[in-house]
C-alpha cells in the first residue's frame, strides 16, 4: 500500500485517487452504512466533497488530473476517516439524502432513513391505493426528528402541509433548526423538544413519520465502530428493539386524525416487530434495501391495538404492481 507521501507524489487523476482511497479504506476495514453502501461510494462522496464538486458529477471528472494540493487534501481526509473511524458525514459536515443536502455532525444520527425513499416511492403508491386526495396530508409530525432530515423532506414532498418535528435531544434539535433554516422552511416546520408524543397533547396529525431508535441489544453489540460515534439515544431500542416502538404504537392513535397514517421505520427488526404486535394490521412499504423495513399503520388499526398471541399475516406493498397493493387485512 502506497504511503501518504508516495500517494500524493504518484497519483494523478481522480480515478487514480479513488482507487487508492478504496484500497486504503479496505485495508483499515472501515465500516459503512451511513448513507453509502460500499467503500467505493464512500470514497466518491469524500472525494467530490473535498474537490468542491457536485455529488452527482463523478463521471464528468474521473479522468481529470488533480493538483498536488488537491491530492493532499483528499489523502488527509481519507486518512482521518481511517484513523478516527467516524462516519464520513461527521468529517465533511454534510450528508445527502434523496438529492437533498443536510448538515450533519455528532449531535444527531447521520441522515439515512429509509422513510425518505418510501416518501417518493412505496408510500406514494400506497396513498394512491388509499385514495388520499392530492392535498393530503395537511398536518405532518416527524416524531424523533434528530437532525430534521425527514421533516425537511416531508415539507418538500407535501407542499401544502404544515410540519411539526420533535425529539428528546436538545443538541439534535439545534442541528434540526440549522437544517430547517438551510432550506428556508422555518415558516412550515416547527421544532419541539419532548419525550415522544408528550409535547403534542391535544393535537391530531394526518401523517406521522417516525424513524425511532430500534436496534436490539444483540445488534447494538455488533455495530461497527463508526456507529458508536452516533448518539446511543438515536439507536438503542432495548432487548428486542421494540422499547420505543411499543410506546409509540400505544400513544399514537390519540394524535391521529380518523384517516391518518403512521409510517414507521423498523429496519432489520421485522421479526421482533411481528412478534411484539401479532394482531396489529399494517402494510409493509418496500424500499430498495428490503421489503420489510418500513411499515404503514392506519389510525383505525392502532385504536384497536390489543395484546394477542397469534401472529397475523402481513403483506408487502409493491411499488411496481399497483394491483397488489392493499392494506394488510
Ligand atoms: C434513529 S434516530 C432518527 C433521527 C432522524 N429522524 C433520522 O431519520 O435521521 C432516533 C431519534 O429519536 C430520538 N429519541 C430517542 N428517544 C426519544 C424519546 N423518548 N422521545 C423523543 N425522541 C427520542 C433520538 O434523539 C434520535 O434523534
Amino acid at each position: 500500500m502506497a504511503s501518504e507521501g508516495e500517494a500524493a507524489q504518484e497519483l494523478r487523476t481522480l480515478r487514480d485517487c479513488l482507487r487508492w482511497a478504496v484500497s486504503r479504506l479496505a485495508q483499515t476495514q472501515v465500516g459503512t452504512g451511513h448513507g453509502t453502501a460500499s467503500l467505493f461510494d464512500e470514497a466518491v462522496a469524500m472525494a467530490l466533497w473535498s474537490l468542491h464538486l457536485p455529488p452527482d458529477e463523478l463521471d464528468r471528472w474521473l479522468d481529470a488530473r488533480l493538483a498536488r494540493s488537491e491530492r493532499e487534501a483528499l489523502i488527509t481526509l481519507i486518512e482521518r476517516r481511517c484513523s478516527e473511524r467516524v462516519p464520513a458525514a461527521y468529517l465533511t459536515g454534510e450528508a445527502w439524502l434523496r438529492g437533498v443536502c443536510f448538515r450533519s455532525d455528532a449531535r444527531a444520527l447521520v441522515p439515512r432513513s429509509l422513510i425518505a425513499e418510501a416518501l417518493d416511492t412505496s408510500l406514494a403508491a400506497y396513498l394512491d391505493v388509499l385514495q388520499r386526495l392530492s392535498n393530503w396530508p395537511r398536518r405532518v409530525l416527524d416524531l424523533c426528528t434528530g437532525g430534521g432530515s425527514l421533516a425537511v423532506l416531508c415539507a418538500l414532498r407535501f407542499p401544502d402541509a404544515q410540519i411539526r418535528a420533535s425529539d428528546l435531544s436538545e443538541p439534535a434539535l439545534a442541528l434540526a433548526a440549522e437544517n430547517v433554516s438551510l432550506h428556508g422552511l422555518a415558516t412550515r416546520i416547527d421544532l419541539v423538544q419532548g419525550d415522544l408524543l408528550a409535547p403534542h397533547s391535544g393535537e391530531a396529525f394526518d401523517l406521522i413519520v417516525c424513524n425511532p431508535p430500534y436496534v436490539c441489544d444483540a445488534s447494538m453489540a455488533l455495530l461497527p465502530q463508526e456507529f458508536r460515534a452516533e448518539p446511543r439515544l438515536a439507536l438503542a431500542g432495548g432487548p428486542d428493539g421494540m422499547q420505543l416502538v411499543t410506546r409509540i404504537l400505544g400513544e399514537a392513535a390519540q394524535h391521529m386524525a380518523d384517516d391518518a397514517l403512521l409510517v414507521l421505520e423498523i429496519g432489520h427488526e421485522a421479526t421482533h416487530f411481528e412478534r411484539a404486535f401479532p394482531k396489529l394490521e399494517y402494510a409493509y412499504l418496500p424500499v430498495e434495501a428490503g421489503e420489510q423495513m418500513v411499515v404503514a399503520i392506519e389510525a383505525r388499526a392502532l385504536s384497536t391495538l390489543r395484546p394477542a398471541s397469534r401472529p397475523r399475516r402481513t403483506r408487502a406493498v409493491s411499488p411496481t404492481r399497483p394491483s397488489d397493493r392493499r392494506p394488510a387485512a
